[in-house]
């Protein structure tokens, strides 16, 4: 049976116990669980993945974090372990956001740790990669987005526990997605640069993130390597992560 869709929302650091609340009472009217070959995940701030899982999961629908800790317990301030996330209710976590990269000074190796910390802990990892628009425009964008793969991706990971997603950095929150020229090429990129590492890691599935929409979303996903999207802005929004998890 072919892997379902992931559908997954980053919400970043947006969301209040009572937004969450709202949401998920939308997102309950919107039968999330009837849409088969389709696997929808909402990461919200950790805050609330506590009280989100339990009512996510009767809708079918999975949580997860947007990072973690390398280490198991300690005295690491601010911090929080792929196994309390797993203690949550958490199936996946977010590792290597731009924005964690960009703004945390996140590197390839860490993020490499930390999705072996995730598998110990049995959470899926959502390798994020990408490029700047200053390494497109230097004609950098493989090259960077390989050698992102290759370091930040462990080598044995098994393909059915890893994602990838694909997100240029100048087409997160911009509204300009990437065109869809660039997001097929650079799936095959990724594919490649998976093929390369194990036998495993050769299947993970790949998502596109950036800008996606429900207005861009049917086109992006019809394309033949994206197994996915992540979302930022829209899936704060249960009628529109919905709409874009319905596109076809
Ligand atoms: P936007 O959908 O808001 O562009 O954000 C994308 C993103 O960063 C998802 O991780």
């Amino acid at each position: 049976m072919a892997r379902p869709m992931l559908i997954a929302g980053n919400w970043k650091m947006n969301g209040t116990r009572a937004e969450a609340a709202d949401f998920l009472s939308k997102l309950r009217g919107l039968k999330p669980d009837a849409r088969p070959g389709r696997q929808l995940l909402i990461c919200p701030p950790a805050t609330l993945i506590g009280e989100m899982a339990k009512p996510l999961a009767a809708s079918g629908v999975l949580v997860g974090g947007q990072n973690c800790h390398p280490g198991v317990n300690g005295a690491f301030t601010g911090d929080i372990s792929a196994g309390m996330l797993r203690d949550l209710g958490s199936s996946h976590v977010i590792l290597g956001h731009s924005e964690r990269r960009a703004m945390h000074g996140e590197t390839d190796q860490l993020v490499h740790v930390k999705a072996m910390a995730a598998r110990r802990h049995g959470l899926i990892p959502i390798i994020c990669v990408g490029e700047t628009l200053a390494q497109r425009e230097d004609g950098q964008a493989e090259a960077v987005v390989r050698e992102q793969v290759r370091t930040s991706v462990p080598d044995g990971i098994e393909g059915d526990a890893l994602v990838v997603a694909y997100e240029p950095v100048w087409a997160i929150g911009t509204g300009r997605a990437a065109t869809l020229d660039d997001i097929a090429t650079m799936h095959h990129i990724i594919r490649e640069a998976l093929a390369g590492k194990s036998d495993g890691a050769a299947c993970g599935l790949i998502i596109y993130g950036g800008s996606v929409k429900p207005n861009n979303a049917a086109e992006i996903l019809s394309l033949d390597l994206v197994g996915g999207a992540l979302i930022g802005g829209a899936s704060l929004d249960a009628g529109d992560f919905m709409a874009i998890a319905d596109a076809t």
